[in-house]
């Protein structure tokens, strides 16, 4: 069975009150809920993560390369400065995809700039929960033909 580790950075624990313009109104335990029955059907085996802490973050990454086939992250605000979460992705060695709730490149120009999406296969945002969903399928399509852990 295919596992994929999802990792929430900080302040994506307030969704569903956080400003719902531009992440909308679900919280994370809905969205949550959503992937979680998605990754069912799919007979993927979903295990999933938030922290507001960078150090954190880094555990559960390392945690995930031996145990996940792939991994979904959305480092939040970290995206834009982390290089020690860039540099735990590197070393990792596991697929990686980055993703947001948000268009990054439509908002302030400090958002426009992702220092740990370099360290993955590649980015997906703007797409609200779907973002995960279209990760869901990028990894699953990617590790089809890969031994599986
Ligand atoms: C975000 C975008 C980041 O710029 C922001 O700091 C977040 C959420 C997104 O999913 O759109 O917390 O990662």
């Amino acid at each position: 069975m295919l596992k994929i580790g999802i990792i929430n950075g900080p302040n994506l624990n307030m969704l569903g009150k956080r400003d719902q313009k531009i992440y909308g109104d679900l919280t994370l335990e809905e969205i949550n809920h959503e992937l979680k029955s998605f990754a069912e059907k799919e007979g993927i085996e979903l295990t999933l993560k938030q922290s507001n802490f960078e150090g954190e973050i880094i555990e559960s990454i390392q945690q995930f390369s031996s145990q996940v086939d792939g991994l979904i992250i959305n480092p939040a605000a970290y995206t834009h400065y982390s290089y020690a979460i860039a540099d735990t992705i590197r070393d990792c060695l596991i697929p990686t995809i980055e993703v947001h709730l948000s268009n990054i490149f439509s908002r302030e120009n400090f958002r426009g700039k992702s220092v740990t999406a370099p360290a993955c296969i590649g980015q997906i945002a703007g797409f609200g929960y779907q973002s995960y969903i279209l990760a869901i399928y990028a990894l699953q399509d990617l590790l089809k033909e890969k031994p599986k852990k």
